[in-house]
């Protein structure tokens, strides 16, 4: 690729992560608190870095909270966002359960809410909308990928799961299983939390390689996010073994590390998230204060499938120093 080309990809992600539309000037101005869960992974220092991307080009005066992965932090941040009065909030929600509560206080507060790329198990008129990809769709590329790449040669899976309790862990898990289910010949020997993050990724797949014969029975992983297929290359690699052939490694985010990996020949396939999550979630509250036009409840984000055939060195030159 020429470095012209390679320019212009860049620029049009970079156009693509943080553009926002000028017609959102009911923005300017507002105070919107956003509570993050924290930075567990490269995808979500992009999801942060975007949002307040956004907010700044809006006008908007984003309160950022970090929660450390805690959700009583998220729920505090939550009570604090709602006695200063701001206009809106949004949140990257832990795990699925044990929001009805604060929701509702935000709600009787006449505060909406906007979630960010997980759900929650409350009801739906808590919420403004919820802006994430389709979760069970990403499980089922990966597993559809690794069904298309084994064929019919026996292959024993082991799994890198997400935080516990999590949208993405539980669906993840769940679509990958729905696209392997009929193919007796593959199946999940280990499964695991690895928590999203790099550091456990890596012990537990070093658990995973002890307890399948050095590694040499396991034929793929599959990781519920980048990071955690990271940290089971390297894994993989301290075991003497070659990650990328002698074990296959799928997993989902599209972060720079990941295709670095995959341009070396050591990871096989991603599904990407767009780490842009808020600027669907800023469209649909200007449009919900303008006029009362009440958005979507599920704005759905793309997940498309990366392998070693879409120019990975390309995609890690265009998303390097967007945030990740
Ligand atoms: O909710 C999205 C997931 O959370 C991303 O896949 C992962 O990297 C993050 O921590």
């Amino acid at each position: 690729m020429t470095i012209i080309s390679k320019l212009a990809i860049a620029a049009s992600l970079v156009t693509a992560l943080t553009s926002v539309s000028f017609a959102q000037e009911n923005l300017k101005g507002l105070t919107i608190g956003f509570s993050q869960i924290g930075s567990e992974s490269g995808w979500r220092a992009a999801e942060t870095s975007v949002t307040k991307q956004q907010a700044e080009a809006l006008g908007i005066d984003l309160k950022f909270a970090d929660a450390q992965q805690k959700q009583e932090n998220q729920i505090k941040a939550i009570r604090g966002f709602i006695a200063q009065g701001v206009d809106a909030i949004l949140v990257a929600p832990v795990v699925a359960t044990g929001w009805e509560d604060v929701l509702s206080e935000a709600k009787e507060a006449e505060i909406p809410v906007m979630l960010l790329d997980r759900g929650v198990d409350a009801p739906e008129d808590l919420y403004l909308t919820s802006v994430a990809s389709d979760q069970v769709l990403e499980g089922r590329v990966a597993g559809d990928w690794l069904v298309a790449e084994v064929g019919d040669a026996d292959c024993k899976v082991v799994e890198l799961q997400g935080t516990v309790g999590s949208t993405p862990a539980i669906n993840r898990k769940q679509g990958f299983e729905e696209a392997i289910a009929g193919h007796a010949n593959i199946v999940i020997a280990r499964s695991q939390t690895g928590d999203f993050t790099r550091a456990k990724g890596k012990e537990v797949m070093e658990g995973f390689i002890k307890a399948e014969n050095g590694g040499a029975d396991i034929c793929a992983v599959y990781a519920h996010n980048d990071d955690m297929a990271v940290g089971a290359i390297q894994a993989i690699k301290d075991a003497g073994l070659k990650p990328g052939t002698d074990i296959k490694v799928v997993s989902i985010d599209g972060v720079p590390d990941i295709f670095a990996a995959m341009a070396a020949g050591e990871a096989n396939a991603t599904v990407e998230l767009t780490p842009n999550m808020a600027g669907p979630a800023f469209a649909a509250l200007s449009a919900y204060l303008a006029d009362g036009t009440e958005p979507e409840k599920f704005i759905i984000t793309e997940s498309k499938l990366y392998t070693p055939a879409d120019n990975p060195q390309g995609e890690y030159d265009t998303r390097k120093g967007l945030g990740y």
